[in-house]
């Protein structure tokens, strides 16, 4: 099962730029990308951070730009996006009963948790009751399927002091649920705007690129006082029930092919 991540797209209204850069030509260029070369993937997960200052104009010109894209979609929030505002332009969205933008999905690879960690004007993600009882119901209902998780904020330190200083203000709470789940596979998660994997308690995570502007790799500086403009990338996920391979592709990159004869 191939399943395509993006993340992070950050659109703000149309006409105005954010750190120099237009997220809508960037994500224009990633759809292109993937409508050349993934047609065939199940689904596309863009996990969070779709507007930068959650404007409905934002949510209607990403709306109009997702429409492009050939494969199935998967909408997150995280903690730029404007639940409610969100909501009304993208209606279609499966929400719990709570109003949370979070899902699960049964594939044949095993289930796909779609978090929603956002709160409401607070760039830290938060972890409430009914947000666990949830988790707590899909995680039970999984019975021996594989597990695999997706969320903005990740449930764990990454070792960035300006990402980290943004996490989850409850993650113990999380992080112990979701240790209880020995068929838990990944956690993809997005929110550092870096490639980032590794293994937590034995449960493998990545992250990568958004498509909008880039962090730095500073493991000093607490505060956000420059973005990057390193290129933008989508994940290929390549999932089955007993392997999880991820892909990271700079669909920007236009550096010359070498010929392998020549
Ligand atoms: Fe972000």
């Amino acid at each position: 099962m191939k399943i395509i991540q993006i993340t992070d797209t950050h659109f703000v209204p149309p006409g105005q730029r954010l750190y120099e850069l237009d997220p809508r030509s960037r994500l224009d260029a990633c759809i292109a990308d993937i409508n050349t070369h993934h047609r065939d993937a199940a689904l596309c997960v863009i996990t969070g951070d779709l507007a930068h200052r959650g404007e409905t104009d934002a949510y209607i010109a990403l709306r109009e730009c997702l429409a492009r894209l050939e494969i199935p979609l998967q909408l997150m929030i995280g903690n730029h996006d404007h639940r409610e505002r969100f909501c009304k332009v993208f209606p279609e969205t499966v929400l719990d009963d709570n109003g949370f933008v979070q899902s699960s999905r049964d594939t044949e690879a095993g289930r796909l948790l779609f978090l929603d960690t956002a709160q409401h004007a607070r760039h830290t993600g938060h972890y409430c009751a009914e947000r666990r009882q949830w988790l707590h119901r899909a995680l039970g209902g999984a019975s021996d399927k594989a597990v695999h998780v997706f969320m903005h904020h990740p449930p764990f330190d990454t070792g960035l002091p300006s990402c980290d200083v943004l996490s989850i203000e409850n993650a113990d709470e999380l992080r112990s649920d979701l240790s209880t789940c020995p068929q838990l596979r990944h956690i993809f998660f997005g929110h550092v705007h870096r490639p980032v994997s590794g293994s937590w308690r034995g449960i493998s995570f990545t992250t990568l690129r958004a498509t909008a502007h880039q962090t730095l790799l500073d493991f000093e500086i607490e505060e956000e006082l420059y973005f990057s403009h390193e290129p933008p990338a989508y994940a290929v996920i390549l999932l089955e029930v007993d392997q999880c391979t991820v892909h990271f592709h700079d669909y920007s990159d236009d550096s010359p092919r070498i010929a392998t004869g020549a």
